[in-house]
């Protein structure tokens, strides 16, 4: 394990304030992860990551794909351009997902077996196998510093039989990741530059929408024994309660001394909510996707609302997406003239709803951490 996780704060609700020791500096818990999914936050350039948001300070941490990157260019390719923070010129901290997830979010031919799963590329429909091992081989080429176990995201709705039966594949594909990346840890591209130091495998806590396997997943992982865990399988479609509730009912069973990642969420209350029962890490593509589509967030009176762009009220607007936000894009640019960028179908339109979308996202996070200090 090489990772340090202090808890400086716990509040009555379980929310902590913590700071996150990776290879690639510190991260300041809870904290929100943009994705890259291909080494790149879409239509955001890494200089912009780097000090959006209210304080200047940008995102701390981002994600990408392992599914992806293997895709295209290729995790051996990324691996001689000296890893994914060299190539994509990120110098902070770095998450990949496993596979899993993305691999089953696949229409068409997907062949899941004990040893792994057999799919499409959604590229060029050339047919590729994914292991657990084969999975962690390609995110130590990646060398993000933290990694994701390889598992099974069950589909939705499903029961309490089929729920246990694809846990249980999760749970033998935890052990196999973890068992493949103690082994071959020391091979990350920059294990020699980083004075000897690793990355760091979180395990993934399944059990769909059913307490009782949330409660036994989270034990199981917690027996295999990671530096962090995941939870997943989550917001794939139930209501929101259940989301919560099922959040609540796995924290319960996870250490208190260890990062828990909740996967692609969502919301701005959501992740606030969230990170207030004490979840340290999430990520989610809403921001990023919802700006390209000309869905902004803002808050008016207060409250957290959707601005749709493209709507004609806002042809001579001249204030900013929202008077409280601090970004470089509510500093300079009017809703009228982001309004005209969406309707020409400009590039600068994705950019810039973009990075304010994320600038809220961050400062979302950074209000919770200012709350818990
Ligand atoms: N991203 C969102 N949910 C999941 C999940 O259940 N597993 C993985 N690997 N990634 C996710
Ligand atoms: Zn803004």
């Amino acid at each position: 394990m090489d990772l340090t996780f202090d808890v400086l704060k716990t509040s009555e609700a379980g929310g902590r304030r913590a700071v996150l020791g990776l290879p690639h500096g510190d991260v300041q818990t809870p904290v929100f992860m943009p994705v890259g999914t291909v080494a790149s936050v879409k239509a955001v350039p890494q200089d912009v990551l780097e000090v959006n948001g209210a304080n200047g300070k940008g995102a701390q941490i981002i994600l990408a794909n392992t599914y992806h990157l293997y895709l295209r260019p290729g995790h051996e390719l990324v691996r001689r351009m000296g890893g994914v923070h060299q190539f994509m010129s990120w110098r902070r901290p770095m998450l990949t997902d496993s596979g899993g997830f993305q691999v089953f979010s696949l229409k068409g031919l997907r062949k899941i077996s004990e040893e792994g799963v057999e799919f499409r590329s959604h590229l060029d429909g050339g047919k590729h196998f994914f292991s657990p091992e084969h999975s962690m081989g390609v995110q130590i080429a990646l060398g993000a510093d933290i990694m994701m176990a390889f598992d099974e995201c069950v589909e939705t709705p499903a029961t309490w039989e089929r729920t246990r039966e694809s846990m249980g594949l999760t749970h033998r594909w935890a052990e196999r990741s973890k068992a493949y990346f103690e082994e071959h840890k020391t091979e990350v591209p920059w294990f020699e530059a980083r004075g000897g130091r690793t990355q760091s495998l979180f395990g993934i806590v399944q059990g769909g929408m059913y307490a009782d396997l949330r409660k036994e997943s989270a034990e199981k992982m917690v027996e295999i024994g990671f530096p962090g865990y995941a939870i997943g399988g989550l917001a794939v479609g139930e209501p929101r309660e259940v989301t919560r509730e099922m959040i609540a009912r796995t924290l319960e069973h996870l250490p208190k001394d260890k990062p828990r990642y909740v996967m692609g969420v969502g919301y701005p209350d959501e992740i606030e909510e969230y990170a207030r029962m004490g979840v340290d890490m999430m990520d989610c593509v809403l921001p990023t996707r919802a700006g390209r589509h000309g869905l902004l967030f803002a808050r008016v009176d207060g409250r957290i609302e959707r601005l749709n762009i493209k709507k004609k009220e806002f042809a001579e607007d001249q204030g900013p997406i929202d008077e409280t936000c601090a970004c470089m894009v509510c500093q300079r640019y009017t809703r009228a003239y982001l309004r005209h960028l969406y309707a020409a179908q400009e590039p600068l339109s994705a950019v810039l709803n973009s990075i304010h979308n994320l600038a809220f996202y961050l400062d979302t996070m950074e209000r919770v951490r200012g709350d818990l200090a």
